[in-house]
């Protein structure tokens, strides 16, 4: 495996990702946190930083003590801190460089640029530049405004690389590739990290976990519960109870599409109709984060009620991802609560279980394939992602069963469309709000008074930011007719056409 040591720079997940594509294992840690080098550690990475090399504070760490034991790539901050530890020089330089450059490869072929052409376009993001390399260091490539893009000191029990540019993202045209030679030409990484492998190694390493004892695992419908899910199942069948509770906020027949999903998959799945429940709680509660709260609140009780009536359970499973537990660098402090995500944390302590998490090492996009080697239908597999609180949040202000229905007939005209027209996969999240005002309108010779509803389309990489989706016009317009046309109680169709930031993606 790979070690990606981050120095806090927003990149770094781009850089594990990156690697992982290559089909070779790593994983993400703080600079600062210690580690072993065992024996299948193979090479070491160290990331961008918001820092300074030069900064008082700036994070640093013993290059040369790693060098002994595997081969390192520096890139940006982790390239300028190798060159000053070494004593070269690095500086704020006149010109910054932001965006595109032209990476020029010197004569001589390094396994490093192997087969990456004389003049590649690369992406960088700096303040400062490297304007002397030590004794020893050999530059490999520049660019118009800077001496040096890429170097290499081989003076060390391993080799030492630096790269200026940004290779894990993606318009460093070769950046891929680059990452791909350090991986296996310079640190000898086998590519075998592919989804058919981590099936394979997590199903006999659930199997030992879990022994014969039982598991219990709330599911979604989402990837993330459903990939764990039928993992744990392969590994021990029908000894893995899970429930589906509908909570009367999922979308027009979702309940029942995806409980015949889970039959479909083998999976011994209960679906739990909690709905009237939580509507009686939702009633008289307009604010956003107390609706999270109840609906948080009651998806434990109904939850912890069905794990009652099993005996005998030891586990709890969960699709935790890998986003979810990388221990952040933070070098802005503590930030502030915009919307409280609601997950079923704090069930284990209660219960007394420990937790089974297979995806615990994933990104979203592995989940994805792992889905797919599954033979998990891509139906499920491409879904947008869903809040939690489902439509409980895309209802501003009182949630009522009557206000669901009409906002699940006005989603569902949405969804289907987009899927008919060969956009729902252009989008990375889709979905209709319903606004708490009634205007005027005119069907007929009648006059209406009823409710509007706001179609979101946006596209984003990580649901951090977003752009609002170009929709085409015309495809709007007949979204707007059928929705007004066939959803009595609406007369009015809006479209959002806000970024995040300033707005969020859901309205609460
Ligand atoms: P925002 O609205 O914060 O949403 O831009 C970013 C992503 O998070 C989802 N979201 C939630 N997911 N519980 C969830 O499980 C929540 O309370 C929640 N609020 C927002 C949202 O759908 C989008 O994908």
């Amino acid at each position: 495996k790979i070690l990606i040591l981050d120095f806090g720079s927003q990149y770094t997940q781009l850089i594990a990702r990156s690697v992982r594509e290559a089909n070779v294992y790593c994983e993400i840690i703080p600079y600062s946190k210690s580690f072993e080098f065992e024996g299948n550690l193979k090479g070491i990475i160290l990331s961008g930083s918001p820092f300074s090399v030069n900064d008082e504070n700036a994070p640093v760490i013993g290059v040369k003590d790693l060098l002994d034991q595997v081969p390192v790539l520096g890139i940006c901050y982790g390239a300028q801190l190798s060159t000053r530890l070494f004593g070269g020089r690095v500086e704020k330089s006149s010109k910054r460089e932001y965006g595109r450059a032209q990476m020029q490869a010197r004569e001589a072929g390094d396994p490093l640029l192997k087969t990456v052409e004389p003049k590649s376009q690369v992406w960088m993001s700096h303040g400062d530049s490297i304007l002397e390399l030590p004794a020893g260091f050999e530059v490999l490539a520049t660019t118009e405004s800077i001496p040096v893009a890429a170097f290499k000191y081989n003076g060390a029990a391993h080799p030492l690389y630096g790269l200026q540019f940004h290779p894990e993202v993606y318009h460093s045209i070769e950046g891929k590739k680059i990452l791909k030679n350090f991986l296996t030409d310079i640190c000898g990484c086998s590519q075998d990290w592919t989804p058919a492998h981590f099936v394979t190694d997590t199903v006999n390493a659930l199997r030992e976990q879990i022994g014969d004892r039982k598991v219990i695992m709330a599911l979604s419908g989402g990837v993330d519960s459903t990939v764990a899910a039928t993992l744990i199942h392969k590994a021990i069948g029908d000894r893995l109870y899970g429930i589906f509770v509908d909570n009367g906020v999922l979308r027009k027949d979702e309940f029942e599409q995806v409980l015949e999903t889970y039959k479909q998959l083998g999976l011994n799945i209960k679906g739990v109709d909690a709905k009237a429940l939580f509507y009686k709680e939702l009633k008289d509660n307009p604010d956003p984060e107390t609706k999270r709260k109840i609906i948080g609140r009651l998806f434990i009780e109904v939850f912890q009620d069905e794990a009652n009536q099993l005996t005998g359970i030891d586990f709890l499973g969960q699709g935790t991802i890998y986003p979810d537990v990388i221990e952040s660098v933070s070098v802005h402090g503590p930030s502030v609560t915009i919307k409280s995500h609601h997950n079923v944390g704090g069930l284990p302590e209660k219960m007394h279980l420990s937790l089974v998490e297979p995806l615990r090492f994933l990104f979203k996009d592995e989940v994805r394939k792992v889905g797919r080697e599954l033979g998990i239908s891509s139906e499920l597999i491409d879904r947008h992602p869903f809040p939690g609180p489902g439509l409980a949040i895309r209802i501003l202000g009182e949630v009522t069963e009557e206000k669901v229905k009409l906002l699940q007939e006005a989603d569902a005209i949405y969804i289907n469309a987009l899927k008919e027209n060969g956009l729902y996969a252009t989008v990375w999240q889709a979905g209709t709000i319903l606004l708490p005002v009634k205007s005027v309108g005119v069907m007929g010779d009648e006059r209406t008074y009823e409710y509007t509803v706001a179609l979101r389309a946006v596209t984003s990489v990580d649901g951090m930011t977003a752009d609002w989706a170009h929709l085409p016009y015309d495809f709007l317009a007949n979204v707007s007719n059928e929705i007004c046309n066939n959803v009595r109680g609406i007369n009015r169709v809006v479209y959002d056409i806000s970024s995040k930031p300033p707005a969020t993606i859901e309205w609460e």
